[in-house]
């Protein structure tokens, strides 16, 4: 990549500052800190495998589910231009996300949006639990009203969303184009990511929270969402099957997607 200190919003000091964390950092996204403010730094990813990609190209298709199709994540510098777009876009809306400083062939520059929710949560699983799942529902209260706005995300896991003030922000728009995909089948998506997402904080058997997050967020879906997961359940019914019947036994992943599809269905009947 080219240097970058000319493009605007992103000055000399700034762009020299980056460039020495960068030697440095272990992660390809660090914090910076600027004239007293802390700063994100998302440097260029590599596009996805195609090998993977093609794999769950096909398996969307094989399933007849868009939804299932991959995100187009184009890496490099059009990747970071994608994300400082979308986050230019919610921010727009009103939406609570980080501020693009700058987006350069190099990094896209954000303002810091607070705590990672998913550390707070991870804090509070054991000795908390009802304030784990209070900001769960937070977090979950938001991506309904991105969805009411007509809006996505496209990577709505919880480790996409930040905690600060008191309130759910969201993070990480790096899945958000969806091509071919209509509005109900990204939302839908997002839903199957988020409950997805939030099985491993489900851990009392005799308390479980996931049901009632899960009919929260299908009581504010589109009828059209709605129709979107219940087709994936009809043309997976055998693979949940599978699913329900080896979790006593299998991996943490399939026990996952077990739980996930259980507060699904309950939130369906509702
Ligand atoms: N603007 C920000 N404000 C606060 N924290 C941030 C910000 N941007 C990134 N982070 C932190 O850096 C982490 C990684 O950022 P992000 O999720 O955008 O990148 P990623 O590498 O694509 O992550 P993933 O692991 O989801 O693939 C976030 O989970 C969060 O902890
Ligand atoms: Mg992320």
């Amino acid at each position: 990549m080219t240097a970058s200190t000319d493009l605007p919003g992103l000055d000399s000091e700034l762009d020299a500052l980056i460039r020495s964390l960068h030697r440095t950092a272990p992660n390809r996204v660090f914090s910076a800190h600027y004239n007293g403010a802390r700063l994100w730094v998302k440097t260029v990813a590599a596009p996805r495998l195609r090998s993977s990609v093609l794999l769950q190209t096909a398996i969307a298709t094989v399933f007849g589910l868009p939804m299932l199709q991959p995100a187009r994540n184009r890496g490099g510098a059009q990747g970071l231009a994608d994300e400082a777009a979308a986050l230019r876009e919610l921010g727009a809306a009103g939406f609570p996300v980080p501020p693009v400083i700058a987006c350069t062939p190099d990094w896209l520059v954000l303002g810091d949006a607070g705590e990672a929710l998913e550390s707070k949560l991870n804090s509070l699983r054991d000795r908390a639990p009802d304030d784990c799942w209070r900001l769960i529902a937070a977090a979950g209260d938001l991506l309904s009203k991105l969805h009411a706005a007509g809006l996505w995300h496209g990577g709505a896991q919880i480790r996409n969303f930040s905690w600060r003030n008191d309130a759910a922000g969201l993070l990480d728009f790096e899945d958000h184009d969806l091509p071919g995909m209509a509005l109900a089948e990204k939302q839908a998506r997002d839903l199957l990511l988020f409950v997805y997402s939030l099985t491993r904080y489900d851990r009392d058997a005799a308390n479980p929270r996931l049901p009632a997050v899960a009919a929260h967020l299908i009581g504010a879906a589109t009828p059209d969402v709605r129709a979107c997961i219940h087709r994936l359940r009809r043309r997976m019914a055998w693979l949940l099957a599978l699913a329900r019947w080896l979790a006593p036994h299998a991996g943490r992943d399939v026990r996952q997607a077990a739980a996930a599809d259980a507060a699904l269905a309950g939130a369906l009947k509702d």
